[in-house]
């Protein structure tokens, strides 16, 4: 893992309990030489080779998204080698080593529900009409770290106009591939798979709301969310959806996979808020991946300007 600084934090203080008994388990099984776990496990021993550097193309003459930021931008390595991606593991390094096992061509998103338009299409088709453009968002974990990147995308927004959702459509369910076999993560029992998101209309329709197929300026490494991501920059990076196969029109308020499994502790907003602490640590501070000391978390993930005004009313310590 190529982090600057020691991550001083104890990996039981910021990742989720169950999720982290699971890893231990499964490490303590590797460490008695039983290795070859199947279903109930993670990983196989044909995964444990480590990923082969792959070509990925560049999208040349991006320009500049709105919402940008100045701040110093983390580095393609901590970006591409500290995630959060179940479906290849726990641990954070798991994602850069199993996710070349994701067939990433040919792929394609089933449009369904609400809309007047519906039907499954070829990424490329999806793909067409948009013109992508960097933007540079600040992601804020649950677990307290965050990180500056830059992407490439265009505006959920855009895309959803394109399919005509009806007056019945009041949310956005996103969903990621099922495919065990490229996914060995989706053997064990720890979240019920697929991996499932969800958005306010309005939330989904905001122009700060991006679909992502890149990062510094080339295709989506697989550890990120390839070929197709959400990435909701004032939410926690839970919402961020990768490898999404269904984006669906919905009347009613989405089950999301982490909500599910702990209602408690992860809502269905998910707003980043310095002032409703995790039950189990508090939500106030957050280290930038590369820092050494913490700082503080902004309201909204520092996207209070733009977005606040969806949420006005609401208690947001009920609505977490
Ligand atoms: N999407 C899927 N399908 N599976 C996941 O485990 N993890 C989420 C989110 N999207 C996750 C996911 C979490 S907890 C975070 S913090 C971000 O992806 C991390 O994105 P990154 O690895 O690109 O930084």
């Amino acid at each position: 893992m190529l982090i600057k600084k020691p991550n001083r934090i104890l990996p039981s203080e910021i990742t989720d309990e169950a999720v982290y008994k699971e890893r231990r388990r499964f490490l303590g099984m590797a460490a008695l030489g039983t290795a070859t776990l199947t279903a109930g496990g993670l990983m196989l021993p044909a995964l444990n080779a480590l990923a082969k550097p792959v070509e990925r193309k560049s999208f040349p003459d991006l320009k500049k998204g709105p919402f940008g930021t100045d701040e110093e931008l983390n580095s393609f390595e901590e970006i591409t080698t500290y995630n959060n991606f179940y479906e290849f593991g726990f641990g954070k390094s798991d994602p850069a080593r199993y996710a070349h096992m994701l067939t990433t061509h040919p792929w394609s998103v089933s449009i369904e529900g609400e809309a007047e338009i519906t039907g499954r299409f070829n990424l490329e088709d999806i793909l067409k009409p948009h013109t992508l453009e960097e933007r540079i968002y600040r992601l804020r974990c649950v677990e307290a770290w965050s990180m500056v990147i830059p992407w490439v995308g265009f505006s959920l927004a855009d895309l959803i106009k394109r399919f005509k959702p009806t007056s019945k459509a009041k949310f956005v369910e996103f969903t990621t591939l099922y495919n065990p076999e490229e996914m060995p993560g989706q053997k064990s029992g720890i979240l019920e798979w697929p991996y499932v998101e969800g958005l306010r209309m309005d939330e989904a329709m905001h122009p700060l709301t991006l679909l992502a197929v890149g990062l510094y300026g080339k295709e989506m490494p697989n550890q990120n969310g390839a070929p197709l991501r959400l990435v909701v920059p004032w939410k926690y990076g839970f919402k961020s959806i990768k490898s999404v196969v269904k984006i669906r029109f919905t009347e009613t308020q989405p089950q999301t996979t982490w909500n599910l499994s702990a209602p408690g502790e992860y809502g269905f907003y998910a707003n980043v808020n310095p002032n409703v602490d995790h039950p189990r640590w508090s939500q106030g501070r957050e280290r930038r991946i590369g820092d050494f000391l913490k700082r503080n978390t902004e309201t909204f993930n520092g996207y209070a300007d733009e977005v606040a005004h969806l949420y006005s009313g609401m208690d947001l310590k009920k609505h977490f």
